[in-house]
């Protein structure tokens, strides 16, 4: 289970500050705990079951199952909330997931050279693509689809459609229409869910399973951290985190930085990031949610972090995996000889401590999330703690959770600019 460490707060906020903040505050969290707090029609999310049952995971692990046999190649089109849980989660897991398919990521991009280079890697291996959009208006997805289903025509001929599975919604020109007109698999996005909250439905579970994820360990990590919320009425680690944010900005500390220590958790970290910025950062008065990957920025924005503006807390994903590789004797004297012999795995979490240490002496706010691996249950833990914690914040923060106007702005200037009207 996943813990939170709020010990190295204390020079900047006391638990008594929060817990007299979560008292003063019970009738609101208790309207999150109902999910009654916001968009009431964006909360498809709020119980996991929801859209990830028993009888949902057999049909995506059926259709997955196929995919994962077929495909050399299996192309994610998508961008934000439609492709980043997936993302995070295949990465997250790496090589735990085996050799086939190669993924290939596309739809997050506009430019010509890498959208080129995506497909010139396809090389002639078995292609199968899923692209989501929810809003099939979306440029990016949208012209990443139009380059892979030109190919796959090309190399299969009329049978192309059965390889591409299209996630979206229902309505003129959605993918649920294209798909039924041109014979593509559908999957519906539901419609009480939005992007960045989609990791527990079809959207993020059907490429999971693709590339070999276990999703029923996934969902029953959420399911489990669901349950240990809501029993709770002060909200548990989802409230308390928010809290902790929601105070520490009162005080000044506007920027969060979420330093991770396993390269291929920065997936995980960007879909963190798009969470709590999407859905608090709304107003004048939100946290940045910014992202470190440690040690390579240690010895980079590290400085600034160390003794830069005092604006700045840091939140340390203490999530680390172990190989039992050893670090091996050298044939002279380089300095290193007091580690001959010894674990790798004692290295990353001596760098987190180490820097939280030196954060903590310089009384920049320092919160630790500790988990005793990563699998499965551990990454479905903390998206679900996040997505409820990122709820709260909202509702202290007295914003609508689950709409992003900000970014619809932008997609119509694209398309008015482009359209040159
Ligand atoms: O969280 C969200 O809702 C957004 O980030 C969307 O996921 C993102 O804008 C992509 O939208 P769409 O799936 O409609 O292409």
């Amino acid at each position: 289970m996943i813990h939170l460490d709020e010990s190295l707060l204390d020079k900047n906020l006391k638990p008594e500050a929060v817990d007299e903040f979560i008292a003063a505050h019970r009738e609101l969290i208790a309207r999150v705990l109902a999910g009654q707090y916001g968009n009431s029609e964006a909360l498809g999310w709020f119980n996991v079951e929801e859209n990830a049952g028993a009888a949902a995971l057999n049909g995506i692990s059926e259709l997955a199952e196929k995919v994962r046999r077929e495909a050399g190649v299996f192309v994610l089109a998508g961008v934000g909330g439609s492709n980043r849980a997936a993302q995070s989660v295949i990465e997250g897991l790496g090589y735990n997931l085996g050799e086939k398919p190669r993924i290939l990521y596309m739809g997050n991009t506009l430019s010509a050279r890498a959208m080129g280079d995506a497909l010139d890697s396809l090389g002639n291996k078995s292609l199968y693509a899923n692209i989501i959009a929810k809003n099939f208006a979306t440029l990016e997805p949208g012209i990443a689809f139009r380059l892979i289903r030109g190919r796959m025509r090309e190399t299969y001929g009329d049978s192309f459609a059965g390889r591409i599975t299209v996630t979206g919604s229902f309505g003129p020109g959605q993918l649920a229409e294209i798909a039924e007109r041109q014979g593509f698999n559908f999957l519906e996005f539901p419609a009480a869910v939005g992007g960045r909250f989609s990791a527990f439905t079809v959207v993020g579970l059907f490429p999971m399973a693709v590339m070999g994820a276990d999703i029923r360990r996934f969902v029953a990590g959420a399911a489990a951290c669901e349950k240990r919320l809501k029993a709770d009425p002060s909200g548990g680690d989802a409230a308390r985190y928010a809290v902790i944010r929601h105070l520490l900005r009162k005080k000044g500390f506007t920027v969060e930085n979420l330093a991770y220590f396993e390269p291929r958790l920065r997936m995980l970290g960007c879909w963190w990031q798009q969470l709590h910025g999407e859905t608090e950062g709304k107003n004048d008065d939100a946290i940045l949610p910014a992202l470190t990957s440690f040690s390579e920025d240690l010895h980079a924005i590290g400085q600034y972090i160390q003794e830069g503006g005092r604006f700045l807390f840091t939140t340390f994903l203490n999530f680390f995996d172990k190989t039992g590789m050893a670090v091996p004797p050298s044939a002279f004297d380089d300095g290193f000889s007091f580690l001959d012999g010894r674990s790798c795995d004692i290295l990353n979490p001596a760098v987190s401590k180490a820097a939280a240490e030196a954060y903590y002496r310089r009384g920049i706010p320092v919160l630790r999330f500790n988990a005793g691996g990563i699998d499965e249950e551990t990454l479905g833990e903390f998206m679900y703690l996040q997505m409820m914690s990122a709820y709260f914040s909202a509702a202290f923060l007295g914003v609508e959770p689950f709409d992003q106007n900000g970014v619809e702005q932008y997609k119509r200037n694209l398309q008015t600019e482009l359209r040159g009207v």
